[in-house]
This record gives C-alpha cells, sequence and structure tokens, in this order.
C-alpha cells in the first residue's frame, strides 16, 4: 500500500483529531487523554492555561476543576461567556504524581511545553484570535518564548510568537494557592481587570 503522508492538519477539527493521538512527549503515557481546547472557532479572543488537572483530566475537557470555577466566575463578572472565547492549554496532557490515591499537579517542563507548541500554534492558525491571554508562566512562556516570571510581566502586552498581542495574567490556580486573603483579594482584582482589559482589546 501507498504510503500516507502524515499532512498538516487542515481544520480545527482535525487537528483536534490528530492531537487524540499525540505522542510528542511522554506525558500521554500517564494522562487519562487529551484535553483539547473548546469554545467558538472563530474567536476574537482566546485564553491559554497551563496544563488539564486532574478534573479535566478525568471528563476530558478544560478549566472545569476548582481553579476553572474560579476563571469561569471571573469571566461572568468580566461580562465574557466561555461560548464566545476560546478556551485551552499551553500542555494538553495532565502532568502529575501519584500519592496515595491522589494525583498531584504537577508543573509541565519547558520542554514538554516547546513539544506543545505544535498544537497551541495550530489553535492560533485556525481561531486566528484578535488577543491572547496567558494564564500563568507556563502560558506566558509558550505564547512568548520569555520564561521570567510573570509578577514583573502581568497586566503588560507582549508579542506572541505567532505574531499577534499576548496579554500576560496569573492564573487562577496561583490566586487559589496564595495564604494571604490580602494578596488573594489583590490578586483576583488584577485578574479581573485583565479580563476587562482583554474584554475591550479583543
Ligand atoms: N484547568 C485547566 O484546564 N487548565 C489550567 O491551567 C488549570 C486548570
Amino acid at each position: 500500500a501507498m504510503p500516507v503522508a502524515e499532512g498538516l492538519p487542515e481544520t480545527l477539527e482535525a487537528a483536534a483529531r490528530s492531537a487524540e493521538q499525540c505522542q510528542r512527549c511522554r506525558l500521554c503515557e500517564t494522562a487519562s487523554q487529551t484535553v483539547w481546547g473548546e469554545g467558538k472557532a472563530d474567536a476574537a479572543l482566546m485564553l491559554v492555561g497551563e496544563q488539564p488537572g486532574d478534573h479535566e483530566d478525568l471528563a476530558g475537557r478544560p478549566f472545569i476543576g476548582p481553579a476553572g470555577l474560579l476563571l469561569r466566575d471571573s469571566l461572568h463578572q468580566a461580562g465574557l461567556a466561555p461560548g464566545q472565547l476560546w478556551l485551552t492549554n499551553a500542555v494538553k496532557h495532565f502532568k502529575f504524581i501519584p500519592r496515595g490515591r491522589q494525583r498531584l499537579h504537577q508543573t509541565p517542563q519547558s520542554g514538554e511545553i516547546a513539544a506543545c507548541r505544535w498544537w497551541l500554534g495550530l489553535e492560533l492558525a485556525f481561531v486566528r484570535p484578535r488577543l491572547t491571554l496567558a494564564l500563568g508562566a507556563s502560558a506566558a512562556f509558550a505564547l512568548t518564548g520569555d520564561a521570567s516570571p510573570i509578577s514583573a510581566r502581568r497586566g503588560g502586552i507582549e508579542t506572541g510568537l505567532h505574531g499577534g498581542p499576548v496579554l500576560i495574567t496569573w492564573h487562577p490556580a496561583h490566586l487559589l494557592r496564595l495564604p494571604e486573603p490580602t494578596d488573594q483579594a489583590k490578586a483576583l482584582q488584577e485578574l479581573q481587570a485583565d479580563l476587562l482589559q482583554a474584554g475591550r482589546d479583543s
């Protein structure tokens, strides 16, 4: 039989199907499934998180666990409906270490983020958002190639590797981990302000 050339996916749907079989890094060996993006295929605003968590890995959908619920609540307050956006992650397989019956989230390495840029690049190419919001350091690195801490970058717009504007903000899980209520309230206010700006600029 003639070998079938594995071509570039020609649609967002074809890319999603192709990503289900992804073996570009080793995270596919332990994750339950690929968690692709969801929302409006020609959204003006794309949101990029870090990676699926425990809940997302089991359900196969992004942003449905505790951090996702905080994000969805903040989106609602900013007047943004998830169905009008493209919601995705820098890395599409859950990375964890088993701890008894629990699966503890692990931050993806730069090599895993770089391997998964293939898919993020396809999402950007097909959705063609006017603005992309990077949620946290992993997303900011995936989108811009700059791995420096985001504390000094948040609220700013940078140029992404794809050539489009990227607004940098906190990851919602970062807010949930802040021990001081006053720090948490401040970071939540900043996330809220960044979502409002993202809505205005997209
Ligand atoms: N859930 C996701 O889908 N992505 C994140 O980055 C965090 C939680």
